[in-house]
């Protein structure tokens, strides 16, 4: 949701901004643009501002390859308040040309502000609400930006992120942060401020994440992070653990193909070292409660957006079919505003791949405002979600680069298989049924390798099925959200319509939907509820119906009814949902790939959505 950078150092600025902004292309991708001090501060020259409405390609094409200067930000943007146009892109300037401002957030007093501005002889060139911030800057300014950004923020409403330069104050840029992230990264005689670490890996791994409220100000060889009425705040420098070649394609055609193969290795990631086959249990270190506080836990409560919200769906069913606790996944979008019960015995987690998403994060601070007690579930290290919650589980899955989420949502689902045995093993599961519970779940990634060798047997049948306009996604219990997301996937990558649904529920209205020209993509679970999703499978096909069955290797039933048949390895059907996510993960990123989308890079959408 809009991509920050920024860089001051020894090094041509404008190489490593686009660089960088070619890293953040995930967060937004509909304009992008850059703003670099010119190399001869004496003279007070101004910017040389260059935008451009498109992918990042376009604005690389437009930044001459010896373009001067050593100090300057850079934005890829995801548009809120105004079209997808070059003036609209950022950076944003004020009427002198000298002050340069990216945003990411939306302000919400922005036309308070223009009004105010333009009496004051601003000069608006945008319809954004982020103009307003440079011009306001720009209004304050004393010849000390960041006086006149703290001087600023007073007066902001909303959310932001914020880097700003001055083409008279030479190397220095200043930033803030209001619920947008801002990590800064500390080099060797540089530095760079940007929305996520991505964009800096390549230069450092030594950060420093602001939190909000704090407002940084930094120079090639020193950086000072203060509040906005400038009280000095003590900075902590993480060290980050990914490595360059996590954020690499390595050979695949796209990001979402590699995360999708890279499966096996991240969910053994985020089983690695929790497996405790003594106790036929797990081990979670950051929960931050005690064995009586977890015991005490009557109802399990998981707030999410999109995948994410997937994923807690089939947390909540294991919660309450391994540990019997209750257990319910709701919308963070719904939650926030429904004024929800929140009860002290009821421990709720949030879930999200980015740790940014604004739903859920809003909805956590919801909960923590009425006293409950919120874990994290995420994947990004140091981001907002992590930090402010009371504690939690990162799920290692590394970076994912693509929009459509994959491999973050096989590892959510370890955290939760993790969670629910930890849980289980307080109550009423013995220890020899613990033991089978690990030993299982520790097969699952090289079962989940054994269903990617379906890659071209689910290529084959994505072009077969390529120009239908319409799918429907079912399956029952824990298959439910799985089918859910099954559809999700297909809509986000490939803009064909798709209707994920508990398969008992369509005679209750989806039926009508279902003709030759709209397949049905059954998961077909191995245990009770085998009999039950083949009776409504038999009901798609007599009404003309084609079907899509993925279900266990050899089920010749399946075989017989199905016009399209993908196998998954045998295994337990607690862990089915691994092995049932890939084949539909496959099954979307061929039909994309067929229809020629953006597989990574899908219309409209934004990978991490921090605005409401
Ligand atoms: C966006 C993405 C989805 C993602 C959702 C939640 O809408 O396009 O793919 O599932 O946000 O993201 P989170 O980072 O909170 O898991």
């Amino acid at each position: 949701m809009c991509g920050i950078v920024g860089y001051t150092g020894p090094r041509q600025a404008s190489r490593i901004l686009v660089e960088g902004l070619k890293r953040l292309e995930y967060r937004g991708y509909d304009s992008a643009g850059i703003a670099v001090q010119a190399d001869e501060p004496q003279t007070g020259a101004p910017l040389v501002v260059i935008k451009k409405k498109g992918k990042i390609a376009a604005l690389r094409q437009e930044v001459p390859k010896d373009l001067p200067g050593h100090c300057g930000i850079g934005h890829t943007r995801w548009a809120t308040h105004g079209g997808v146009s070059d003036v609209n892109a950022h950076p944003h300037t004020d009427n002198s040309g000298k002050l340069a401002v990216v945003h990411n957030g939306i302000i919400e007093n922005y036309l308070s502000l223009k009004e105010m501005l333009e009496k004051e002889g601003a000069v608006f060139r945008s319809e954004t609400d982020s103009e307003a911030i440079a011009h306001l800057i720009a209004y304050n300014y004393e010849g000390d930006l960041e006086a006149a950004l703290k001087a600023s923020l007073g007066h902001l409403k909303g959310t932001y992120g914020i880097a700003c330069v001055h083409a008279d104050e030479p190397g220095r840029i200043v930033g803030a942060r209001n619920g947008s992230p801002l990590v800064l990264g500390v080099g060797d005689g540089e530095m760079l401020l940007a929305s996520d670490v991505t964009a800096m890996l390549a230069h450092t791994k030594r950060v420093v994440y602001l939190n909000d409220g704090e407002v940084v100000s930094m120079l090639p060889h020193e950086f000072r992070v203060s509040d906005a009425e400038d009280r000095p705040i003590d900075p902590r420098i993480d060290h980050v653990a990914w490595e360059l070649d996590a954020i690499e394609k390595e050979g695949f055609s796209c990001y979402m193909e590699k995360e999708i193969f890279e499966q096996p290795e991240s969910i053994a990631r985020a089983l690695s070292g929790r497996l405790d086959g003594e106790y036929g249990c797990a081990k979670l270190g950051g929960l931050n409660l005690s064995k009586k506080e977890l015991h005490a836990v009557e109802r399990i409560r998981v707030i999410a957006a999109g995948t994410s919200w997937h994923a807690g769906l089939v947390g909540c069913h294991l919660f309450e079919t391994v540990a019997r606790i209750p257990a319910a996944a709701e919308l963070a979008s719904e939650l926030r505003y429904r004024n929800p019960v929140v009860e002290p015995s009821s421990l709720y987690f949030a879930v999200s791949q980015s740790g940014e998403t604004a739903d859920t994060l809003y909805a956590m601070r919801e909960i923590q405002r009425r006293g409950g007690t919120v874990l994290g579930i995420c994947n990004v290290v140091g981001s907002t979600i992590p930090r402010e919650s009371d504690g939690g589980v990162y799920v290692h899955s590394g970076p994912e680069i693509a929009v459509a989420s994959t491999k973050a949502f096989t590892s959510q689902l370890a955290a939760f298989y993790l969670l629910a045995l930890s849980f289980a093993r307080m109550h009423d599961m013995p220890h020899h049924e613990g033991t089978r519970y690990l030993e299982q779940l520790k097969a699952v990634p090289g079962l989940v390798r054994d269903t990617l060798g379906q890659r071209d047997h689910v290529q084959a049948i994505a072009k077969r099925y390529s120009k239908a306009q319409d799918f429907l996604f079912l399956g029952r219990g824990l298959l439910y959200p799985i089918a859910l997301e099954g559809a999700l996937k297909l809509k986000e990558i490939s803009y064909v319509h798709a209707e994920g649904y508990a398969a008992g529920e369509i005679k209750h209205g989806p039926i009508a939907l279902v003709s030759p020209d709209t397949p049905s993509v059954f998961l077909v679970p191995n245990d009770h509820l085998r009999e039950k999703t083949i009776s409504n499978m038999k009901e798609i096909k007599a009404r003309g119906g084609p079907v899509i069955a993925v279900a266990e290797q050899g089920d010749a039933e399946v075989m017989a009814i199905a016009d399209e048949y993908i196998p998954i390895p045998a295994v337990d059907s607690r862990f089915q949902p691994f092995l049932m996510v890939v084949p539909l993960q496959l099954l979307a990123y061929f039909i994309a790939l067929e229809l020629a989308r953006d597989v990574d890079q899908p219309r409209n959408l934004a990978k991490s959505v921090t605005v409401e």
